[in-house]
């Protein structure tokens, strides 16, 4: 049993450096959180696809507003719209018909950004390790060192209570029942997150759930030839469906993971699934949540009549998408008593550099705690 534990561990750490370093050998850029690459000589801007942490002009944020006022001017008359919520299931199911799995990318930032979904013991080495490499660029003050060992212990601490009760009162059989750590990612589409995560939490006890309401998608996810049943159960679920039920117990969840897919969903539906898949964490248990923010240029780009209601609107293929605040992404998951770990907005600039043209991109990422 210590054997397998280090072996994984070692197995871990291994793939996380790798990460790290295609990471650092993607155009030298350095792997640090959001990003490192500053602009700071305005005639360099199209030396790169992609500068980040971008502050925004007060030119700019009045250009956004005015944009983004523009586009929601004229809305979706109220008696046509009911049908981009209860449709939707079929909207994004023929979605993937036609796109299959060409349309998203792999989500190669995952591990840099949500070390979370890394096991404990192998994250904190794994981290310890990717921090290691990085700190002569990036020194963390000495009470961010602090407080992040005292959230990490805190965590762990909590995590492995939970999973000895869990495994005690459980009496139900489920897939992934045996596992020391569980991971749901909800709204999996076609597994641009599965499969890096698969690729790593294979030997070390570690097992995750993923769904999505598009049967098309998961299909395509248990088509995939990296798809292992050993560590990963796909299944097709609505998660605005609050009587639909998951194939695991409450309180057995370590991660829940939300990336790109609460904006799809009726900003007056969120709430509730926040609320409903929270239940399914351990104390202890980390949501992490990646989506698009306010003002991103995907959200000034669109043409009006195509706004259902303020900072929603649908696409031409009747998928819908929210632009979040973080301050909404607070009460959303505060509301639903979870702790903030972090809320931030990554703001970047993304170069188009054949047609030298730049975007404002915007996107909320958070993690928040079960207590
Ligand atoms: C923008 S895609 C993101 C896919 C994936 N998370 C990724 O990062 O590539 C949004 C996904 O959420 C799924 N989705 C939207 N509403 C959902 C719901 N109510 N229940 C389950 N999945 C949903 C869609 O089918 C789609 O696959």
């Amino acid at each position: 049993m210590h054997k397998l534990r280090s072996l994984s561990v070692a197995r871990l750490a291994e793939v996380f450096n790798r990460l790290s370093k295609r990471l650092k050998s993607t155009g030298g850029r350095p792997a640090a959180p959001l990003g490192s690459r500053i602009l700071t000589n305005h005639d360099d801007i199209f030396k790169h696809n992609m500068w980040d942490h971008v502050q925004w002009t007060e030119e700019d944020k009045e250009n956004a507003w005015q944009k983004a006022q523009e586009n929601s001017s004229v809305q979706i008359p109220l008696k046509e719209q009911g049908k981009f919520d209860t449709e939707a299931c079929q909207y994004w199911d023929t979605f993937y018909e036609t796109h299959q799995d060409k349309f998203f990318k792999d989500r190669k930032w995952l591990f840099l950004e949500f070390p979370e979904l890394l096991p404990s013991d192998a994250q904190s080495r794994a981290t310890n390790r990717c921090q290691d490499d990085e700190r002569a660029e990036y020194p963390l003050s000495g009470s961010d060192r602090d407080a992040r060992q005292q959230h990490s212990c805190h965590t762990h601490r909590h995590r492995k209570t939970d999973a000895t009760d869990c495994q005690e009162s459980c009496q139900m059989s489920f897939p992934g029942q045996h596992a020391s750590f569980r991971i749901l990612e909800v709204g999996c589409g076609v597994g641009n997150s599965v499969f890096p995560i698969v690729d790593s939490i294979k030997e070390t006890g570690a097992f995750l759930y993923c769904c999505d309401f598009s049967p098309r998608a998961i299909q395509l996810v248990k088509d995939h030839p990296d798809y292992d049943g050993s560590v990963c159960h796909a299944f097709v679920h609505d998660i605005c469906k609050e009587m639909a039920s998951f194939p695991f117990p409450p309180q057995s969840l370590d991660v829940i993971m939300a990336v790109f897919v609460l904006s799809s969903i009726h900003p007056e539906r969120m709430q509730g699934v926040v609320n409903q898949l929270s239940t399914y964490l351990k104390h202890g248990g980390i949501f992490l949540f990646r989506d698009y923010g306010r003002y991103d240029f995907s959200q000034l780009r669109f043409k009006k009549g195509r706004c259902l209601s303020e900072n929603f609107y649908t696409r031409g293929d009747g998928t819908c998408v929210y632009f979040f605040t973080k301050e909404e992404v607070h009460d959303l998951f505060s509301n639903a008593g979870l702790e903030e770990i972090q809320n931030l907005e990554d703001r970047r600039l993304q170069v188009n550099r054949g047609k030298r043209v730049t975007m404002h991109r915007v996107w909320m990422q958070s993690k928040y705690r079960k207590p």
